[in-house]
């Protein structure tokens, strides 16, 4: 039976590369999806292309009443909202912190950061109204430690963990869990193709050959991950993080040589 029937779940950035493998995911899964994303062309040619149980949604994390407009929309069109993936994200062009000026710093903070905090406090209203529900942050594994030249990108998802465990204490008792995936590279516009300002993209300089698994990630990786923490499988689960990097963060594996 599908996991995710008669629910019916937001993912932000929902046009992007994870974004949209998530969505059709959940829809695959049964449920009821909403879109949201600022880039409408992409929006509704997959609202489109999956029918009636999906919308899109012009959603800009950083504001407000735009998610408002979101949350009213998703309860409108199908009546209740049940799950949140907050995913939409924007990297820094690379500089070291000395060179990040503050127009810069607070953009990225501005996406990944309060448009993560907007989410789950518009949000978290309409979960209660459903009876409960869940919400899966998307971080990243340079949340979980320190990359030199991409500091508003660090900074921000390393805050996107401390917001997602006071979320699951201040959530729990309304049923609603709350919980945080940390990718590693996935194979997606995020890494494939220059952040604004920026001239090469991730994929030009990194290599996944080092790693336990080498590859780089797809974002169905992720979303089978996120797919588990959104569904009542994940009942007991609020307040956790999980990896989905291949081994990145385990460092360099041992040279084939040396074993
Ligand atoms: N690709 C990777 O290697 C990687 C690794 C770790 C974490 N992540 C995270 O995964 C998430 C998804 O990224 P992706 O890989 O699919 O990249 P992507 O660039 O394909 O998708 C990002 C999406 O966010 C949307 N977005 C940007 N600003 C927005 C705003 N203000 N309001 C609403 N939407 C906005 C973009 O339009 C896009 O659809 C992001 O949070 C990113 O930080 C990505």
């Amino acid at each position: 039976m599908p996991r995710f029937d008669n629910q019916t779940v937001l993912v932000t950035g929902g046009t992007g590369g994870q974004g949209s493998s998530h969505v059709r995911a959940f829809h695959a899964e049964g449920a009821n999806v909403v879109i949201g994303g600022i880039d409408a062309r992409r929006g509704a040619a997959l609202a489109d292309e999956l029918g009636a149980r999906a919308r899109f949604v012009r959603l800009d994390v950083t504001d407000e009443s735009s998610w408002s407009a979101a949350v009213l929309a998703a309860e409108d069109a199908f009546g209740a909202l049940n799950v949140l993936v907050n995913n939409a994200g924007v990297q820094n062009p690379p500089a070291t912190i000395a060179d990040t000026d503050l127009a810069t710093w607070s953009r990225i903070l501005d996406v990944n950061l309060t448009g993560t905090f907007l989410g789950i406090k518009v949000a978290a209203p309409a979960l209660r109204r459903a009876g409960g529900g869940a919400i899966v942050n998307i971080g990243s594994t340079m949340g979980l430690g320190g990359t030199a030249h991409y500091a508003p990108y660090v900074a921000g998802k390393w805050a996107v963990r401390g917001l997602t465990r006071t979320a699951a204490l201040e959530l729990g008792r309304d049923h609603i869990r709350v919980n945080a995936v940390h990718p590693g590279v996935i194979s997606t516009p995020f890494i494939n193709e220059p952040a604004a300002g920026a001239t090469a993209a991730i994929a030009d300089f990194y290599s996944p050959e080092p790693f336990a698994i080498p590859r780089l990630g797809e974002p169905a990786d992720v979303t089978r991950l996120l797919l588990f923490l959104a569904s009542s499988d994940a009942s007991f689960i609020t307040g956790s993080e999980y990896v989905v990097d291949g081994g990145l963060l385990l460092g360099p594996a041992l040279p084939s040589e040396a074993a």
